[in-house]
């Protein structure tokens, strides 16, 4: 009986990314795991079972994508989730009421939806700080504080925190460092090696990559903690239906080769828009100009394809937005496909009206998914769209 592979975190990221996590299916041994359509498990007898009892608690092609994204991230625990946010709300059952949590004044505007409209009802208390300083991670923490959790590169400003500084810092209060890893993916960045303890993705982005589910995943190492968020997995229930966790992990199999190429054209377009507009309009970490260069060269190996755009007023924003052909209006990112969107009234129309503007997400930012398309195709895409800025 030859085993394919087990999960092996000695083995390159390519192998890892195809073969972590993957078994031969047991009846006819189908090399690729099955979607396993099923709600329950029969069991032999009572108490007798070959370790599933309800697929809530556990799936074999969720198992699959949990123990694959697991590997890539170097952890030893996985744990998917119905969207990114599912897994959001899962992990902060992991804390209790008169608990505080410092985060990211820039982050994704559902998670401060989430926090701000509906996590504070249940005595979780949020300080929400500019974490490229890492005296202001200090200053915010508390005896009370329990996790400091950073979303780098940030959505949409793309500002960078450094992860070595805010593990130190969370660890000497005694807390937890949550990464939001979603933007880099584990191929361009590995929060674990910097100290973090929890990491998650949005899996509808650059991990599933062909923008066809919605899901999240959480990878740790703690065997307590895992042990922790399995039983709220179970008990609260925000799991994946086993097609999207297939899909899932049929996307993860090609990240080493659609993330170089996401980058190429990243670099390529953030270095074109540079040129075209002048560097202080364009925010991309892989610029020299970018205030962070450096440190994202530092615990980065890649800059990926989201760039942020500033075009001035709603007006020119609207222009160019409805110019574009290729690159298509629509909210997310990370799909092979080029995407544009508005993030001062899309993926952040959910934050107070005064907060957006304060951190720089203004009526006239735009921000750019940039696919795997013929990087020429996208300039000439967007050449045309902002004739006349
Ligand atoms: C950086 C980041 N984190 C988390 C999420 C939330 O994930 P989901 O949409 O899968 O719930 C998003 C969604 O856009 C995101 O961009």
């Amino acid at each position: 009986m030859t085993r394919v592979f087990d999960d092996d975190l000695e083995a390159g990221f390519a192998t890892r990314a195809i073969h972590a996590g993957q078994r031969p299916e047991p009846l006819a041994g189908a090399i690729m795991t099955p979607v396993y359509l099923t709600s329950t498990y029969v069991q032999e007898g009572l108490g007798q079972n070959k370790g599933y009892e309800y697929a809530r608690g556990k799936n074999p092609t969720r198992e699959a994508l949990e123990r694959n994204v697991a590997a890539l991230e170097g952890g030893r625990h996985g744990f998917a989730f119905g969207s990114g946010m599912g897994c959001v709300t899962s992990m902060m059952m992991l804390f209790k009421a008169g608990d505080h949590i410092v985060c990211s004044e820039n982050m994704y505007g559902g998670v401060f939806r989430l926090f701000d409209k509906l996590l504070g009802n249940y005595g979780l208390t949020f300080s929400w700080v500019d974490t490229r300083v890492p005296q202001r991670i200090a200053d915010a923490m508390t005896p009370k504080t329990r996790l400091v959790f950073v979303e780098t590169p940030s959505n949409p400003l793309m500002r960078i925190t450094d992860l070595r500084a805010a593990a130190d810092i969370a660890h000497k209060g005694k807390a937890l460092l949550l990464v939001d890893n979603t933007f880099s993916s584990p191929f361009f960045q590995k929060p674990f090696a910097f100290g973090a303890d929890m990491i998650y993705h949005s899996t509808t982005k650059y991990l599933n990559g062909h923008s066809d589910m919605i899901g999240g995943i959480a990878i740790l190492n703690d065997d307590d903690l895992a042990t922790r968020l399995q039983f709220i997995l179970n008990a609260a229930g925000a799991v994946p239906g086993p097609f999207d966790a297939w899909l899932a992990l049929r996307g993860t199999k090609t990240l080493h080769l659609r993330m170089p190429r996401h980058d190429e054209n990243g670099r390529r377009i953030a270095a074109w828009l540079a040129h075209r507009l002048g560097a202080e309009r364009v925010i991309y970490p892989g610029l020299a100009s970018h205030p962070q260069h450096a440190l994202a060269k530092a615990q980065m190996t890649g800059f990926g394809g989201m760039i942020s755009v500033e075009l001035g007023t709603k007006e020119q924003a609207n222009t160019v937005l409805s110019r574009c052909r290729l690159f298509s209006l629509a909210e997310s990112l990370g799909g092979v496909e080029s995407l544009i969107s508005h993030p001062a009234s899309m993926t952040h129309a959910s934050v107070e009206p005064a907060r957006p503007a304060q951190l720089g997400i203004t009526e006239g930012l735009i921000r750019l998914s940039c696919g795997v398309e013929d990087v020429e195709d996208l300039l000439a895409d967007l050449e045309q769209a902002l004739k006349g800025q």
